[in-house]
């Protein structure tokens, strides 16, 4: 069986009791950790210094997700301070591919995101240079929205480009994850699921994290 990954996304969760709230994913396999800087996104999280102690304290790797301009610039820092992976958005790179170069030199993975709009063919040149590829399933500026299946076929082109190619690259989904939209995500060929709402928002997230793992593997 092809193995699954559930990245409970950090934004949903209690950013000044940040500690109990990753105590509560322990059961995950990657914390996402998204970073938006009201330039490229309407909305704004935080950065480097709250993503460092955060590294320091959580008891799962780190999934960075950077929501930002200038990424060329500011998404080395977030492989130097121990993030296992760093993902930037294509729409704002300057020069997509030195960028992935760096955060692998780093020893970080390296990560593409494309909103929903970007299509898969904008990602041509990156093949073999990136460890993973995220296909917003919303447009990217908060949590809680609904689950755009559009971005379905888009999945689905990357998925066989990936075969065809033997990529090992994971294909990323994030946005409206839940029990009732996992299934589609999976069967359309994503392997590693982002849920900010679906987790923190249930009484047990450990449960919720096991429910996601069941239905994305049925
Ligand atoms: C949205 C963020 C997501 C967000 C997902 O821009 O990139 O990671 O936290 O939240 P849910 O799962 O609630 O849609
Ligand atoms: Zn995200």
């Amino acid at each position: 069986a092809r193995e699954i990954r559930i990245n409970p996304s950090i934004l949903a969760a209690d950013f000044v009791n940040m500690q109990t709230e990753l105590a509560r994913i322990a059961a995950a396999d990657f914390a996402h950790v998204d970073v938006m800087d009201n330039h490229f996104v309407p909305n704004l999280t935080f950065g480097p210094q709250m993503v460092e102690r955060i590294q320091q304290t959580s008891p799962i790797p780190l999934d960075v997700h950077l929501m930002i301009e200038d990424p060329d610039r500011w998404a080395p820092g977030y492989a130097e301070l121990g993030a296992a992976s760093v993902t930037f958005h294509l729409e704002a790179a300057r020069d997509p591919i030195a960028l992935a170069r760096r955060l692998r030199d780093i020893g970080a993975r390296a990560g593409v995101a494309v909103k929903p709009g970007t299509p898969a063919s904008a990602l041509d040149e990156l093949w073999g240079e990136v460890d993973q590829i995220l296909v917003m399933t919303v447009e990217p500026g908060f949590g809680g929205q609904s689950f755009m299946p559009e971005t379905m076929p888009k999945l689905r082109l990357l998925a066989d480009e990936a075969a065809r190619r033997g990529s090992a690259v994971w294909l990323q989904v994030d946005g409206g994850i839940s029990a009732s939209t996992i299934a589609q995500a999976a069967e359309a060929g994503a392997d590693t699921f982002v849920a900010g709402s679906a987790v923190f928002g249930a009484d047990d997230p450990g449960a919720a994290i096991a429910a996601l793992r069941g239905q994305a593997a049925a």
